[in-house]
This record gives C-alpha cells, structure tokens and sequence, in this order.
C-alpha cells in the first residue's frame, strides 16, 4: 500500500548455534532447517522459540510427522487450545484436519479473510501449528501479515489512539459468510455450513457469537513486543464507540496490518510443517485451487487473556 519499513526493522535472523534460519521475506518469516522435529534437542527447541518470536511465522521442510509427533511438538510450546471451529481426528483430539476436496465448489476456504485465530475466545490460542500432507501443483499458498510491525509503523499520535482502544471480536460476521458461500460437507468448515438449517445455534455457537472484548494494542507476554490486535473477520467493533465511529478505524487499520510490505507468503510442499504466533502476526489462506485437493493438520497452542 503505502510504507516501506526500511530502517524500522531488519528481518535479520540471528546467529545460532543449534539450527540453520533463512529469513522468507523483508517484514517477517523465516525458514529454519538442519533439524529434525521428531528428534529436537532443548538447545534447538529454545532457538526455534526465539526464531518464532522475531520472525513471527517459522516453516521447514521435509518433515513427514504423524499425528503423534505433531502432537508432540505442538506439546513442547505449551498446552493444547480449546479450538474453536474443528474436531480432531480420531484418536488425535487436538489434531485438526483442514481438508478440501477436490470436488468442493465452495465459493469460500477454512482460513479465508485476514484473521488471528479465534480472538473471539476469551483466552485465544497463542501458536497456530499447520502441517501439510497434500498441495496442490499451484494455489494454496498461506500469506501473513506482521501486525508487530505494522504497530511500530504508525505515527505517535495515531498509536496514542489505538494504546486506549478495546475491540469487539466475534463470530458472527464469518458465521455469515460460513452460512452463504460454503457447501454442507464433513469438513470442520462443511459442518459449520450445517448450522444454517437450524432453528437455533448451540449455545457454543451463540457465545462465540456474543465474543470477547481485547486490547487493540497487545504486548507479548514473553518479548514484551506490541502489535495491534486486530483484524478483518473477526473485530466487528470498538468498545464504547457507536458503529459509525469505529468503522473508519478498524476499515484503516485493516488495510494497514496487511499492506504488502509487512507481508510474506508461503508456497506449501508436501511434508512441511509452519507455524505463527498469533499475538504478533494475521494470516490468510487462499481459496484458489479449486478442483485441486489441500490435505492440511492444524494444532493450536493455549494462549493467555490478552493484555
Ligand atoms: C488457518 O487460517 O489457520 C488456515 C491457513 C491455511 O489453511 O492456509
């Protein structure tokens, strides 16, 4: 859109002793490789946290998990989040498949629109895991945007603004869209697509719905970093402003997270393994593979209340 971040942060990555980390793009992203994630020693586990919280998205290649292992080194960031959209696999509770099929026209995808996962929740997940099994030849592609940066890129007075603010995150206005572009099927989206027959949404649902109030304004609880915190899905207001006030806010700050130069993006192969911290950056998936199937397993990682 409009900044170029040159002289506000370098995506440098720093000299480690346990993992190779080539950085993906100027704003944020890096690929760390020379490990294995079934065999990680505490040396490269602390080097892999440290790359997550500067580059904000990891990814590596040539990492065929099972269920078991991604479990596992989901484990090692912390507890398992409640998740809000999916059910696990069987035998695999916290392992989320996120599956297209080849034949489904749904004119929208799980991941669609810029987001943080699950804001709505009142402690929402931290880490967001996504695994990939099956890519398509072209498509696909997962993009994120540094919400760290973007912070850092406004002027003082507009991030004296912001530091007061409280956002409104709820499930409704992608209920809505879930309700109006996605075929019924067994997929975690499918299902959710379902809910349009009923005469009345769970009680879950409904909470979702209701959501949570954040700060606009996050620090990390481990770097102390601040990022906006919010996003063009799920952040459906301002706390204490009417609709017409706060429009013109979220509207401006919604293109300011994600414009190209705070971005980068990921072309999947099969066996690779990314993962974000969702306090420090928004993503989006692209529906842009149709008549392709995308073979996906997603685990999240407990988060605090955000302060
Ligand atoms: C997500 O939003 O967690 C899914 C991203 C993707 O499937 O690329």
């Amino acid at each position: 859109m409009r900044l170029h971040p040159t002289g506000k942060f370098e995506n440098f990555a720093a000299q480690y002793a346990h993992i190779e980390a080539r950085p993906l793009a100027a704003a944020m992203g890096v690929e760390v490789s020379g490990v294995d994630l079934t065999r990680l020693s505490d040396g490269q586990f602390e080097e892999i946290r440290h790359a997550l919280y500067r580059h904000k998205m990891v990814f590596l290649r040539n990492q065929r998990l099972t269920h078991a292992q991604q479990e596992a080194f989901s484990l090692r960031f912390g507890p398992f989040a409640v998740d809000a959209y999916t059910q696990g696999v069987p035998g695999h509770a916290d392992v989320h498949p996120l599956i297209k099929e080849a034949d489904d026209r749904s004119e929208m995808v799980f991941g669609e629109g810029w987001h943080t996962d699950s804001p709505f929740m009142p402690e929402p997940p931290s880490i967001t895991i996504l695994r990939s099994v099956q890519i398509p030849a072209f498509g696909g592609d997962t993009i994120w945007a540094n919400s760290a940066l973007a912070y850092t890129m406004l002027s003082d007075t507009y991030k004296r603004l912001v530091n007061e603010l409280r956002v409104h995150f709820s499930l409704g206005e992608v209920l809505k869209s879930v309700h109006r572009a996605v075929e019924v099927s067994d997929s975690p989206i499918g299902r959710l697509a379902a809910t349009r027959e009923a005469t009345q949404l769970s009680e879950d649902l409904q909470r979702k719905i209701k959501g949570n109030i954040h700060p606009m304004v996050r620090t990390h609880p481990v770097t102390g970093e601040k990022a906006l915190y919010v996003d063009m899905a799920y952040a459906v207001g301002i706390d204490g402003m009417t609709p017409e006030e706060s429009a013109p806010i979220l509207q401006f700050l919604g293109e300011h997270i994600v414009q190209h130069a705070f971005t980068c993006r990921l072309r999947w192969e099969p066996d690779m393994v990314a993962f974000w911290d969702n306090r420090l950056c928004v993503h989006q998936a692209f529906n842009d593979y149709q008549g392709s199937r995308r073979e996906m397993y997603r685990t999240t990682v407990v988060g605090e209340k955000p302060r």
